[in-house]
């Protein structure tokens, strides 16, 4: 072969490599482009969905409830209407007398409405920060729904839960009785880990013999992790999952 016959099919073989690159570049460029773009539309419509969701759960919530003036709803802090939804149906049922949460908010309004609704019943709610347990009892009183919610200003303190430290609700000013309902949305998971997972160690021994407990995020590994550990410690206990927007963990009291 000439010398000219050889950089001839040296420059045929790079053009060729070069083609070829070209060709399944593209071909990556496109399948790519392609499934980000479906990720995206898959994606909204997800979100469309979800906020439809919720704001149905939220009208039926003001409907059911009869409040006129509407939710004073936080994004992110508040929970979500729909498992709002769930213990508004439970307390409306079941009509219990006493109602306890760790951690105050829409949920105390709620819950205090629906107890003013049966004309029985009593919420205590547990709330670490002064500023939002003054803001929640402004709420109830702009709600005419003082006499049935109490909300307790319970600093966080270090206690024992199954022989670990962990920061939770000073409850010395919790009455004594046994709660029919307990409602779980704190202390917040940013804390320690495990931030909820005391309620049921510190609080068991007070609940009614058939109490109902829910549990809001527990669609987040953390809270999936406190059900199991509840689980194999109160044999006494079962779960039911509920697919809200964060999870909604509904355990059941049967101790007879
Ligand atoms: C997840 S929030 C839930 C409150 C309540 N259960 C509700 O549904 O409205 C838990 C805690 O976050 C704190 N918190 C409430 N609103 C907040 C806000 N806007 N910014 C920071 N912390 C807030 C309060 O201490 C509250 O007890």
């Amino acid at each position: 072969m000439t010398f000219d016959a050889a950089i001839l099919l040296l420059l045929l073989l790079v053009v060729v490599g070069l083609l070829i690159h070209q060709h399944y570049r593209q071909r990556l460029l496109e399948k790519l482009f392609h499934s980000s773009q479906q990720q995206t539309e898959t994606l909204i419509s997800n979100k469309i969905a979800g906020l439809f969701h919720q704001f149905e759960a939220y009208l039926s919530l003001r409907d059911r409830l009869d409040l006129k003036q509407g939710l004073p709803y936080t994004p992110y802090w508040s929970a979500g209407p729909d498992f709002l939804k769930v213990i508004t149906e439970h307390c409306l049922q079941h009509r219990p007398n006493t109602v306890v949460e760790c951690s105050s908010g829409l949920t105390t309004l709620m819950l205090a409405r629906c107890c003013q609704l049966n004309q029985q019943g009593h919420v205590y709610s547990l709330e670490n920060g002064e500023q939002y347990a003054e803001a929640s009892r402004e709420h109830l009183q702009r709600y005419q729904l003082t006499t049935e919610a109490t909300v307790i200003h319970a600093p966080l303190e270090t206690k024992s839960a199954n022989g670990k430290p962990f920061q939770w609700y000073a409850i010395d000013q919790l009455p004594k009785g046994s709660i029919d309902m307990l409602v779980i949305d704190g202390p917040p998971g940013f804390l320690q880990k495990h931030s909820r997972y005391p309620a049921l160690p510190l609080l068991f021994d007070r609940l009614a013999d058939h109490c109902t407990i829910f549990m809001d995020d527990a669609d987040r590994d953390d809270e999936r992790e406190i059900v199991e550990l509840w689980l194999s410690e109160y044999p006494e206990l079962t779960h039911e999952f509920i697919k809200t927007e964060r999870g909604c963990s509904v355990l059941t009291l049967n101790r007879s």
